[in-house]
Order: C-alpha cells, then sequence, then structure tokens
C-alpha cells in the first residue's frame, strides 16, 4: 500500500479528490488531516471507505501535531488546506497568511523531518493575476506571479516558500494551478453554489459589477485526474497549470443555472463591484496535456448539469450551511448590496 497524508479533506476539492483515490486507486492508503473551519464539512466523507481512509483532525500551523499525523513512510503530502475565498480575505487576510503561508513551511518542515518523497501543493491560476478583456493572452507557466486580491496573495507566498524548500533543502515539489473548479460539495459562498442555492430558493441572484467577468471554469474531478497525474508524472519543481478551455463571463453562468433550473432572470440583481475584482482568468493547459497526458473528460453542460442535479437533490446538505454561521457572513456580505442594488448595467 502507498500511504499519502491530504490536508484540508473536508473542503470541496481534497474531499473529491478522497472520493476519486478511493474508487480509482486501490493501492493507496489515505491520512485525511483537516482543521473543520467554516468550510470543512465531515458531511462531504459521509460514505467515504473508513479502511483505507483516516481522518485526523488538526490545524496545518501546528507544527506538533503535523508532525506526530504524518505517517512514517508517507509517499507524499497534498496540500490543499487553505482559506479560500476571495471575498473573505477582503475582509480580513490574517487567517489567510496564517493557513496558506506558515501552514505550507510547517507542512514541507514535516516532509523533511518524515522524509516525505513528494510534496504536492494545490495552488491557483489566481497567482498570475489578472487578464485583459478580449486580449486573446492566456497564463502559461512563465506568467509572473502578480497576486491582486490578499488570497492570490497569499498563495502566491505559498508557492514561493514551496520554491525556497526546494532549491534550499532539496524537497521534492510540484505545484498545481488552476482554475475555477465546480461540482457537488463547494461551500455555497463562491459563485455556482451560491446561485444555485439562491434560485432554488426563490431569492435575488447577486452579480458583482456587469457580470462580464471571465472565469475559465473546470469540473472538480478532472482538477483531481490532473493533480495525481503532477503527483506521478510531474518533474521536480515545476508548476502545471489546469484548465478545460471553458472560458464563461459571469452572467451567462448565472443565466445557465437560472436556465436550468426554470427560474426567470428577474432573480438576477447588479450589486456594487468585488474590491479588486480580477478581469478575466484564461488558461493555457498545453503542457499539463503535453507532459502529464492529462485531457479533461467532462464537458461543461454535462458537468453544470449534473451539479445542479446534486445541489437539488442534497438540499439538507445546503441548508445544514445555510442555518448556520453562513447566515451572520451572508448579511455582512451581501445585505447592504443588495438593499443598494437594482440597475441593469448591460
Ligand atoms: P475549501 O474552502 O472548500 O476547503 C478548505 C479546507 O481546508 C476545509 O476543509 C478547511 O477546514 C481546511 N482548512 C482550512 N484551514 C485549515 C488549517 N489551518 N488546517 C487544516 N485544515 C484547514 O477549499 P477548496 O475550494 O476545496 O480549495 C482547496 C484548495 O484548492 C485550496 O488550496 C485552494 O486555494 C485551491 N484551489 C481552489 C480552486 C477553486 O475553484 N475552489 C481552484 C484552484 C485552486
Ligand atoms: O480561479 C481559481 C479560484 O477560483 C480559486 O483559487 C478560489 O479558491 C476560488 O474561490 C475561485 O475564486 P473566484 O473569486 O474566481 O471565485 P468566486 O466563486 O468567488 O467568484 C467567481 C466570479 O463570480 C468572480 O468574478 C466574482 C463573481 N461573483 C461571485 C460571488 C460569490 C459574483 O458576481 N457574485 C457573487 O455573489
Amino acid at each position: 500500500m502507498t500511504t499519502i497524508f491530504i490536508t484540508g479533506g473536508a473542503g470541496f476539492i481534497a474531499s473529491a479528490f478522497v472520493r476519486l483515490l478511493l474508487a480509482e486507486q486501490p493501492d493507496v492508503r489515505i491520512v485525511n488531516y483537516d482543521a473543520l473551519t467554516y468550510a470543512g464539512n465531515l458531511e462531504n466523507l459521509t460514505g467515504v471507505d473508513e479502511v483505507r481512509h483516516v481522518f485526523v483532525k488538526g490545524d496545518i500551523c501546528d507544527r506538533t501535531s503535523v508532525t506526530s499525523a504524518v505517517p512514517e513512510n508517507c509517499e507524499a503530502i497534498f496540500n490543499f488546506a487553505a482559506e479560500s475565498h476571495v471575498d473573505r480575505s477582503i475582509l480580513s487576510a490574517d487567517e489567510f497568511l496564517r493557513t496558506n503561508v506558515i501552514g505550507t513551511q510547517v507542512l514541507l518542515d514535516a516532509a523533511r523531518a518524515k522524509g516525505v518523497r513528494r510534496f504536492v501543493q494545490i495552488s491557483t491560476d489566481e497567482v498570475m493575476g489578472s487578464l485583459p478583456d478580449n486580449s486573446g493572452l492566456f497564463f502559461s507557466e512563465d506568467s509572473p506571479l502578480r497576486p491582486n486580491s490578499p488570497y492570490a496573495a497569499s498563495k502566491a507566498a505559498a508557492e514561493f516558500v514551496v520554491r525556497a524548500a526546494r532549491e534550499t533543502h532539496g524537497v521534492d515539489a510540484v505545484i498545481t494551478r488552476c482554475g475555477n473548479n465546480y461540482g457537488p460539495r463547494q461551500f455555497p459562498e463562491k459563485l455556482i453554489p451560491l446561485m444555485i442555492a439562491n434560485a432554488m430558493n426563490d431569492q435575488p441572484l447577486p452579480v458583482y459589477g456587469d457580470g462580464r467577468n471571465v472565469r475559465d471554469w473546470i469540473h472538480v474531478d478532472d482538477h483531481c485526474r490532473a493533480i495525481w497525474l503532477a503527483y506521478e508524472k510531474g518533474a521536480p519543481g515545476e508548476a502545471y497549470n489546469i484548465g478545460a478551455r471553458n472560458e464563461r463571463e459571469n452572467i451567462d453562468v448565472v443565466r445557465s443555472i437560472l436556465n436550468a433550473l426554470g427560474k426567470p432572470e428577474s432573480l438576477i440583481k447588479y450589486v456594487e463591484d468585488r474590491l479588486g475584482h480580477d478581469r478575466r482568468y484564461a488558461i493555457d493547459p498545453s503542457k499539463a496535456e503535453t507532459e502529464l497526458g492529462w485531457t479533461p473528460r467532462i464537458t461543461w453542460e454535462a458537468g453544470l448539469a449534473s451539479t445542479i442535479d446534486w445541489y437539488r437533490e442534497n438540499q439538507t446538505w445546503v441548508e445544514h450551511i445555510r442555518s448556520g454561521d453562513y447566515r451572520a457572513y451572508y448579511d455582512r456580505m451581501y445585505g447592504a448590496r443588495l438593499n443598494a442594488s437594482g440597475s441593469n448595467p448591460a
């Protein structure tokens, strides 16, 4: 058996990664380490095999706890744990720097102390900043790191911490940089699940600015397959951009959701823009395709339809979140914005 250590495995992407590996990699055993912040949800692991998967509650910034949780003969650490929401980083950046930067350093130190063979850092296209509209430009692995939000800055800093561990201590590390994920079990603070949940409840859909910011969407399972291939085939010290060549304007995504749910476009409310709102993300995934042999399998149309179905069929999962601390967050983030909204810039 190959034992791996995954952080953040009660969150959206890493819980999908756990499911994927348990289904497709019979020789893998997983230690899943997560602090269970507001975004960590043990319901995301319901039904997961308890023989090849062990859950440990802990903070990646807690050196003692991390060092004792990383198992002997650990083959790889996959660092997914992070504060991941841009809007929250605008309200307060402290937790982002703590978890995303200090936590990554603690994990790298544990990797060295425990003789872990490979470190996989789950990064994001946001470290490369924003591309101009209709420019025909794409993010490549050679694009400079120009983060614009506190979240993106903390993820860029984490990449530098990984680089330094490699250059200074010879840690074998690879980095993946993916675009916007969607799929089941995504916390409903992010665009797609927020819009699905609001539409299902006939509540307003708050679209920032003119709604024409572009994101490059990918199904979470396609992202997870790319991460595994980066671990298996990636060259030490390399970064791999992961994207499905699927650029969409936010307003088109929102309209597709309303259409699929049979809800009226009158639910759309244009609200005050996000501060420092990146205009466009677009990834050139050629390197991952050529060097890792990766290609996405799930089309946007099929992936969005199955995601909407999942939220329709799992309304209790959504309601458990919406009935907790989320309510206060939502009021703080959207209360004044929605009260002041109404104009349509189009
Ligand atoms: P998420 O917010 O859904 O989950 C984050 C998980 O990390 C939660 O389970 C949380 O409890 C855990 N966590 C947070 N702080 C921790 C700490 N100090 N110690 C231990 N665990 C902690 O995030 P996600 O959307 O699944 O993103 C996972 C990773 O993928 C992040 O590193 C993010 O930057 C990266 N990423 C996300 C996207 C996306 O579209 N969501 C795209 C590219 C990269
Ligand atoms: O690109 C990868 C990144 O994608 C990840 O690194 C981040 O962890 C992830 O959160 C995501 O960041 P974004 O800021 O792009 O995702 P978000 O879902 O927050 O917003 C997507 C777009 O939708 C963005 O242009 C802002 C807009 N938006 C978002 C929300 C929550 C709205 O118009 N209204 C909203 O209520």
